[in-house]
């Protein structure tokens, strides 16, 4: 299986993903319906965010966190979401990709998740 090493594998892996996530029953409707994304920006800067992950080049500058809550607050972002979410990268990741990277982008991956499933359920709260 290929390392995930270049720029051109993240367009790979993200594209990937986001064909799935777009036609996903669980998930899906948050971007089509809730945020009414508009692809053609949204990729470019998933590229940009996990090049600044996995590979320290700082070309995503924005506050990743931020977003979501205006989602949230339209329709809840719950526990399972966010489950299902990292379900779909990590088998995205692993059906294209192996080595420390792409173990690497499933790890973040997690933490960002758990972590942003958290502030959502608190921002529910107040
Ligand atoms: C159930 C899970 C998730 C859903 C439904 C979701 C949904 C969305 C939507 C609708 C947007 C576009 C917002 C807009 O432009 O108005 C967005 C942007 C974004 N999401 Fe998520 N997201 C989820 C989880 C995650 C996770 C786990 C990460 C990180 C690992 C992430 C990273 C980002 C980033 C970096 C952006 C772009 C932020 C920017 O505009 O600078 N998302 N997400």
């Amino acid at each position: 299986m290929k390392k995930l090493e270049t720029r051109e594998d993240i367009e790979l892996l993200v594209n990937k993903f986001y064909d799935k996530v777009g036609s996903d029953p669980t998930i899906g409707f948050f971007f089509t319906d809730v945020a009414k994304v508009n692809w053609n920006k949204h990729l470019p800067k998933m590229y940009a965010f996990w090049e600044t992950l996995l590979f320290g080049q700082v070309s995503y500058k924005g506050n990743p966190m931020a977003v979501h809550f205006p989602v949230n607050e339209k329709i809840p972002m719950e526990k399972f979401h966010f489950e299902h979410w990292l379900t779909l990268w990590t088998e995205t990741v692993e059906e294209n990709f192996s080595g420390e990277i792409a173990d690497l982008a499933i790890y973040k991956a997690t933490n960002i998740a758990n972590l942003m499933a958290h502030k959502m359920d608190i921002a529910r709260r107040v």
